[in-house]
């Protein structure tokens, strides 16, 4: 087993990750030794799938001010956020955005060449910076062009990590499979950062990349970190139908119509003030009742859904501001949305629970930070506002890299490996795993899981379908232990990787499932029709989730209220 050190490793090279590597290499000079370990390539990271913006405070002279980006982002919470979170989010955001201007994200342009900001949905003014409809992806170069000026990180692309090596309570390295050499490594720092992204093929109808599977937070957990508000699964109102790539919210943003089969604009009736530009959560739920109500239209595989009308937007605002949206249209559907209407429906898109992290991204293991998607420092309570997402992994990879940087610099000195676990995971995988000769297809399961998931935690929820759900979760995991894994090789073992992936996400799913089952209320992304009422008496908590080795156990912990009391929502 080779062993490799660096001071500070970063799991994940999505927005979170690279903006921490970023702030650590302009913060020590380039002097700190970074490990960038990714399980695909650098610029293959989800968030260069992020399309329709990020959210700050840009003109407080036109309107906009810290307070309403607060209120708003609240109150779309479902009051579950911690307000002091949220304060420091809006004050911070903007200065992401001018950072990204200076590093060269080719923002969208007013008329008066200041950065465009298109309005999104839960936000009282037009609050996303915009770079066309591919606002991850220039985010992610400006990030990889920064760094690249720093030469001190190596970069672990196609490394699969396995577990985290904790030893007296300090993080002290990880084990990887190295998919191109095969070879099992472990990887010593003197701190984390897990910046891994979110969990969303937990669900067959999603957003995500295939890649995105939740091993950041199922290592974290194994590993002893709390998950934290797991049951809060952000449906977003519009994933194409039947492939699920995300219609950026954008397009209601540019002034895109939501339609029933009878040509009605719906959302009249469920929010007539926002509209189509509602929080998700509420959107997601009026298209759902449209569907189950009869006013959809019968899609492929039970995808019933209802349109996405932006044939009144023309030509110019279509291909100017929503590009890839016309490309990916006429590519996947053959279908042009300057003349013709788009099959949309809800879509599994983001985790808004994640490894239990405070204010400055620091979770329990005093040298462990997490941020992003994977983080859950309790910035979207119960339901994230779009354009909120893509700004809260810029802000905590800044705040994580300032932190991390503080910390190398009281020269802490690297954990002791424990070697003894370490061999044992080494031989979990290859003398276990890889090597039994079982029954099960991994991807069987693997599929079985998604389509349950959709059906048992969806956007609406019950707590007996739950509970079949959970069930059936518990089956699979059992059928998970008499897998076979059909090929034996060391090297580029993409069904190794898949198995490995799987197990994490059955243990994600039993989390996410555990935490919805006992939470008797509906708030926010968790809308139960047995419970069809926020209960603030005895909910307004957030829900934490141990592992123990067996039934994993769950507590609550007090939400942080600072000025804003929760009253009922109306938009
Ligand atoms: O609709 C979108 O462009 C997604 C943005 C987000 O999730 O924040």
């Amino acid at each position: 087993m080779q062993e490799i050190i660096h001071d500070v490793l970063i799991l994940g090279t999505g927005l979170a990750g690279l903006r921490a590597a970023v702030e650590i290499s302009i913060q020590t000079q380039g002097k700190a030794d970074i490990g960038i370990i990714s399980k695909v390539q650098v610029m293959r990271a989800h968030s260069v799938c992020a399309e329709g913006g990020t959210g700050a405070v840009m003109r407080p002279e036109e309107g906009d001010s810290f307070d309403l980006h607060e209120w708003d982002t609240i109150k779309g919470s479902d009051f579950l956020a911690d307000q002091d979170v949220v304060a420091r989010f809006v004050k911070t955001s903007p200065d992401e955005i001018r950072l990204l201007e200076h590093w060269g994200v080719p923002w969208s342009r007013r008329e008066d060449g200041r950065i465009m900001q298109r309005p999104f949905g839960g936000h009282t003014f037009p609050r996303a910076c915009m770079a066309a409809d591919k606002t991850g992806f220039f985010e992610m170069q400006a990030l990889y062009d920064t760094l690249v000026k720093y030469p001190n990180f190596k970069r672990y692309d196609e490394g699969f990590v396995t577990s985290l090596l904790i030893e007296d309570g300090r993080f002290a390295g990880l084990t990887l499979y190295d998919a191109p050499s095969g070879e099992f490594q472990v990887i010593r720092g003197k701190a984390l950062l897990i910046a891994s992204g979110g969990l969303g093929n937990l669900y067959g109808f999603t957003t995500y990349s295939q890649t995105v599977t939740g091993d950041g937070q199922a290592i974290a957990f194994r590993a002893g970190l709390a998950m934290e508000d797991p049951e809060f699964l952000q449906f977003h109102p519009t994933g194409l139908v039947p492939s699920g790539i995300l219609m950026t919210e954008g397009c209601r943003g540019e002034g895109g119509y939501l339609r029933n089969s009878l040509g009605e604009r719906f959302m009249e009736k469920y929010a007539p003030k926002m509209m189509e530009l509602a929080p998700r959560d509420i959107v997601s739920r009026s298209e759902m009742t449209e569907i189950l109500e009869g006013r959809g239209f019968k899609g492929p595989d039970g995808l019933d859904y209802i349109h996405l009308d932006l044939t009144h937007l023309g030509a110019d605002v279509i291909n100017k501001r929503l590009p890839l949206i016309r490309e990916v249209c006429i590519k996947f559907l053959g279908l042009d949305p300057i003349t013709q209407q788009i099959p949309i429906r809800p879509v599994a898109h983001y985790s808004m629970g994640g490894i239990e992290a405070d204010i400055n991204g620091r979770t329990k293991v005093e040298n462990i930070w997490a941020a992003g998607e994977v983080a859950c420092h309790s910035m979207h309570g119960a339901n994230r506002l779009g354009c909120n997402s893509t700004a809260e992994c810029l802000v905590w990879g800044g705040i994580t890299g300032g932190e991390i940087t503080r910390y190398l610099a009281t020269d802490p000195i690297l954990a002791p490996v424990p070697e003894a676990k370490a061999n044992r995971e080494e031989e979990r995988i290859f003398s276990g795993l890889l090597r039994q000769q079982g029954t099960e297809s991994p991807a069987a399961i693997r599929r079985e899981l998604r389509t349950l998931m959709d059906q048992h935690a969806g956007v609406y929820r019950t707590g007996p379908s739950m509970k079949k759900g959970l069930g059936k979760v518990l089956e699979l995991r059992e059928r998970f232990r008499n897998i076979q894994i059909e090929d034996k090789s060391r090297i580029y073992n993409t069904n190794l990787i898949q198995a490995l992936e799987t197990e994490n996400m059955l243990e994600l799913a039993e989390v996410l499932l555990m935490a919805a089952i006992a939470r008797e209320e509906s708030r926010g992304g968790h809308s139960r029709t047995d419970f069809p009422v926020r209960d603030d008496e005895k909910f307004l908590a957030h829900s934490m989730v141990y592992y123990t080795g067996s039934t994993p156990r769950l507590e609550y912990k007090p939400v942080t209220i600072t000025k804003w009391k929760p009253v009922e929502r109306k938009y």
